[in-house]
């Protein structure tokens, strides 16, 4: 997946274009690249790493241009490098960028060679612009030609084009990938975001899946695979929102993991009074809906996952009803059989996620009781295709790895299980307790911030290993699993969560003196079974960095226990996930990591 950006303008376009790539970087950040084009003479600047580097050199360049497409590239097909970063081109006078994969790039390259294409990198994207150039020379026009191309693709993509014998023209095409239209004044834009061309854009049109789009600086055409004029709707979208900063902090994810108690006050703000939560917060006609689910089907990728995995219990306890999760990668290829009455739930901070994103359009087909998203960015398609939502209001989160997303998913998530457990008149006390623990959650959050000084104490002796052990039993296994998730992401080190109990089948193994174990133990029923599995780790030379409450019973010879603060049967979950946050950012810290753009890794992954 990739970021990708278009404009036109009677102004230079180049710095638009720079700054839109900056604001998408967090779909993307191994290459970056654009063409310019003014009249018949293009620019080509292609660099790898970051924006910054493309951005130093158009500042020693000042190339000047009214029009011009520009990427940020997350490598699918070839190596990150500059060969391989976009915009491609093809006869010095077709360019394309491109975010999506393009499934059948081995067949195309053959029939392109032999066609006599020289095929320069080693991207399926960059066959796309070869089509357009042979469709073209076969008599079409630039629009009619992407559109031929198109219909010879399999698998998703938003393309952008310029051709340098149409003069001032954008031209794009939409499938799977997210892709939209901007309107200025005497300029206009495509984009993946509609914040990469915050403050320019008046107004917005989605693009379909399908639609193709010409768009000149005075006009925006769009169009069907039939070249039929269509009409879609002009939106206004809020991109006010703050530009991002680190106010002070030394990443994004310091200040994001800080941010929590205010993130979460505004996840549950206004969705709930006196103790019970209000009707209708996932839209009108939810409330009366929800009296109906028998099951509730998860779907999600990532730390959003492990949301949907914390919450389970919850939904089985306060709802009385079953959970299935699954990966959103795989549920459609297990043909799941869909029993009536099952919720369809999507968890996604960005609501854009490309396996997400297929497995509710999966869904849509499927006799499901209807579809739920819950999400952190209401202009997302999620968003939009589902029949409910909740947006879980974390504002914009910047640092690769997920913080505030995931604690706000999992208070929208208890909000969805008092919803359900309200319309099914299930539960009424132990409802009013999850709302108690909610409301409480953000001040619980704050003193666990306490705990950073003890784990200062310990980042040293765990940044010099190899490998780390996390593990906990219940719902602090999926707590365990994100906190080790984190670890690895922006440490680099192995880690591995495991329920306790599992530990003597196999992982014990792994456990010597080089092997840090971390472990969650809340006071709950089954802490004394997760002392007795901790016994072993410590048999067997382990290093037990435990967090949990003051009265757990265990003496540690090696390692350290850490206090939390006590909490509620509801917010727990929560709570515990706070310190490993900010082992996983003081490890990295200290190893000296790009934590908040991780190593092949990006934010938004719009491919699947
Ligand atoms: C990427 C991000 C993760 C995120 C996952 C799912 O892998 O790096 O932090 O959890 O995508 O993203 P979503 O936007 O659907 O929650």
């Amino acid at each position: 997946m990739c970021g990708i950006i278009g404009a036109t303008s009677s102004r230079g376009v180049g710095k638009i274009l720079v700054n839109g790539l900056k604001k998408m970087e967090y779909r993307g950040y191994d290459s970056a690249g654009l063409v310019l084009n003014q009249d018949e003479a293009v620019f080509q600047l292609r660099t790898l790493g970051k924006v910054s580097n493309l951005e130093e050199l158009m500042t020693k360049e000042r190339p000047k241009a009214n029009s011009g497409i520009a990427h940020t590239r997350w490598a699918t097909h070839g190596v990150p490098s500059e060969t391989n970063a976009h915009p491609h081109g093809s006869n010095g006078n077709i360019y394309i960028v491109h975010n999506g994969i393009i499934e059948n790039h081995d067949e195309l390259r053959e029939r392109l060679v032999n066609e006599g294409y020289e095929i320069q990198s080693q991207t399926d994207s960059e066959l796309i612009a070869h089509l357009i150039h042979f469709n073209k020379e076969k008599g079409k026009t630039t629009l009619d030609a992407l559109i031929e191309t198109t219909k010879e693709l399999d698998g998703a993509y938003s393309i952008a084009v310029i051709d340098t014998e149409e003069k001032g023209k954008i031209f794009a095409a939409k499938q799977k990938s997210p892709l939209l239209v901007g309107k200025g004044i005497e300029e206009n834009f495509i984009a993946s975001d509609p914040l990469a061309i915050a403050g320019l854009a008046e107004s917005f049109y989605l693009l379909e899946d399908g639609d193709f789009a010409e768009i000149t600086k005075d006009e925006i055409k769009i169009v069907g695979s039939n070249g039929e004029a269509l009409s879609r709707e002009e939106t206004i979208i809020d991109t006010s929102v703050k530009e991002a900063s680190k106010d002070g902090y030394k990443h994004f994810m310091e200040k994001e993991i800080y941010e929590q108690p205010q993130a979460i006050t505004n996840a549950i703000e206004g969705r709930t009074a006196d103790g019970e939560v209000l009707d209708n917060i996932f839209g009108l006609g939810s409330s009366e809906a929800f009296k109906g689910v028998k099951r509730i089907q998860f779907v999600a990728c990532g730390t959003s996952l492990h949301a949907a995995k914390t919450a389970r219990k919850w939904f089985e306890e306060l709802c009385e009803t079953p959970c299935y999760i699954d990966f959103a990668s795989e549920y459609r290829y297990r043909n799941p059989l869909v029993e009536d009455d099952t919720l369809f739930v999507c968890i996604s901070q960005s609501g854009e996620t490309a396996d997400t994103m297929a497995a509710l359009n999966y869904a849509k087909d499927e006799k499901y009781l209807g579809i739920v998203t819950i999400c952190n960015v209401p202009t997302s398609t999620m968003a939009r295709e589902s029949d409910w939502k909740i947006f879980t209001n974390a504002g914009p989160e910047i640092g690769v790895a997920s913080t505030k997303a995931f604690t706000t998913q999992l208070a929208a998530l208890l909000l969805l299980a008092c919803s359900i457990s309200k319309s099914k008149n299930l539960n009424k006390d132990k409802r009013a307790d999850a709302i108690n623990d909610l409301l409480n959650t953000p001040s619980l959050v704050k003193e666990s911030f306490g705990l950073k000084r003890h784990i200062d104490e310990i980042v040293e002796k765990i940044a010099d290993k190899k490998n780390a052990l996390y593990l906990g039993r219940g719902v602090y296994f999926s707590i365990a699993q994100e906190g080790a998730l984190k670890f690895k992401e922006i440490t680099y080190i192995h880690a591995e969560a495991y329920p306790a109990g599992e530990l003597k089948h196999g992982p014990l193994a792994l456990v010597d003196e080089m092997t840090p174990v971390v472990a969650l133990a809340p006071e709950d029923e089954l802490v004394e079974k997760l002392l007795s599995n901790l016994e072993e780790v410590k048999s067997r030379g382990g290093t037990l960095y435990i967090f949990g409450n003051a009265t757990s019973k265990i003496k540690i010879e090696k390692g350290k226990f850490m206090n939390m603060p006590k909490c509620g049967y509801y917010n727990a979950p929560i709570v515990y996930t706070i310190p490993l946050q900010i082992l996983a950012y003081e490890v990295a810290c200290s190893i000296g990591t790009d934590l908040d753009q991780p190593r092949n890794l990006a934010k938004s992954v719009t491919v699947e």
